[in-house]
């Protein structure tokens, strides 16, 4: 089988090219990526020496270019990762969400139709459902909750999920839809939450807890997402969406001090900052429908799962270190300081 994984070179993409090229050893792995400023080729390093992967550098909007690499590589499976993915970058420029997150997905589908992809994967996330009250514990996120999203972010991404649906039903094409909660572990870009903390905190710089840090997120380690995936897309029914999630909701307070703790840091780097806007309270994930018919269940406790990423960016320093210098210093100063200043 001939695998496309676009967004590749990113956090979640990439561990998904690792996790087939080791669990499929007969299957090819194309990798196409346009490498924003989230996409990293030393990501990649490891697999650009297996005979079995290979790379195209592109933007999933460029029909062309799209059609071209189609037609010559004719994918049976095409897993589409490729995503602007951070909410505060969407709420300060929300319109390359739309052309890479809606747009992009649509040129990726036509090329999929017009070379007979037999299965087309979209990645989207459970913030498509909105948010959760905290104080109803009872309530989850089902595939039949309602979409009712809050960031520029998460309405590209329910865009997305509403074509591919619309694909399915009015061309036929074979789609599936997956809905993971938060995702931590190896190769996770500094600018979301745990990394960043863990980056911070290694340099003893402020830690920037968005309020109160009462807000809830619900953490799957990485590889138990990619798990989830490629048997959705080797055993999932078509025209479906699943659920995926670990029920391992976590504050994020708590989650930095755990993070102050096992690097053996003080509790008085958290800065407490001004919120993010529309900030969503509780996301939590009902991961019944996968488990009873796919047979999926996350393998790592969070308790190991942290420990793991805290070591994995504790040993690969050069890797973060070499973004958090580049490009991403802008972003971090205008995101951070104003709102870390005042905070004082
Ligand atoms: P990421 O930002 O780390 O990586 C995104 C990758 O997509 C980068 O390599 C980037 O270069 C590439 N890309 C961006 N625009 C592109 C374009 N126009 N053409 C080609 N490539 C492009 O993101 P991630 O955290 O790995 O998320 C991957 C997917 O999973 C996204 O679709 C996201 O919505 C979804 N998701 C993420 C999480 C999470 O916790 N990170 C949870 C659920 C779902
Ligand atoms: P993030 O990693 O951006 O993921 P998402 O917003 O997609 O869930 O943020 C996770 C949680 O952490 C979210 O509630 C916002 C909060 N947060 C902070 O408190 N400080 C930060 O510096 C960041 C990046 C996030």
């Amino acid at each position: 089988m001939k695998i496309l994984v676009t967004g590749g070179a990113g956090f979640i993409g990439a561990n998904f090219v690792y996790y087939e090229l080791n669990n499929h050893r007969e299957d090819e792995i194309v990798c196409l990526d346009k490498l924003t400023y989230a996409g990293n080729l030393e990501t990649l390093t490891a697999a650009f020496s297996n005979p079995k992967f290979k790379f195209y550098k592109a933007d999933i909007c460029d029909r062309e270019e799209i059609e071209r690499i189609f037609d010559a590589e004719k994918f049976d499976v095409v897993v589409n990762f490729a995503a602007e993915s951070h909410v505060d970058r969407s709420i300060e420029n929300p319109e390359i969400f739309l052309k890479t997150n809606i747009i992009g997905t649509q040129v990726l589908m036509d090329a999929s139709r017009k070379f007979n992809v037999k299965r087309f994967h979209q990645v989207s996330t459970d913030e498509v459902y909105g948010d959760l009250p905290l104080d109803r514990p009872d309530l989850f996120f089902t595939e039949s909750t309602p979409l009712k999203t809050s960031s520029p972010y998460s309405s590209s991404k329910a865009g997305a999920d509403l074509l591919v649906n619309a694909y399915h039903r009015t061309y036929g094409l074979p789609t599936t839809i997956s809905r993971c909660s938060n995702n931590y572990g190896p190769y996770q870009f500094p600018e979301k939450l745990i990394p960043l903390m863990i980056a911070n905190a290694l340099e003893n710089k402020p830690l920037p807890v968005y309020g109160e840090g009462i807000n809830v997120r619900d953490w799957l380690y990485v590889e138990d997402h990619c798990k989830a995936i490629d048997l959705i897309i080797r055993k999932g029914k078509v025209g479906e969406v699943y659920n995926i999630g670990g029920h391992n909701e976590m504050r994020n307070i708590d989650i930095v001090k755990l993070i102050i703790k096992e690097l053996n840091k003080s509790e008085d780097l958290i800065v407490h900052i001004e919120d993010r806007k529309g900030h969503d309270m509780r996301y939590a994930i009902d991961p019944t429908k996968i488990h009873n018919e796919l047979g999926w269940l996350p393998e790592t406790k969070f308790a190991d799962g942290i420990i793991k990423t805290i070591k994995w960016y504790l040993d690969n320093k050069v890797w973060w270190e070499n973004i958090i210098s580049g490009e991403y210093k802008n972003y971090y100063d205008k995101a951070y300081k104003e709102r870390i200043e005042k905070a004082k």
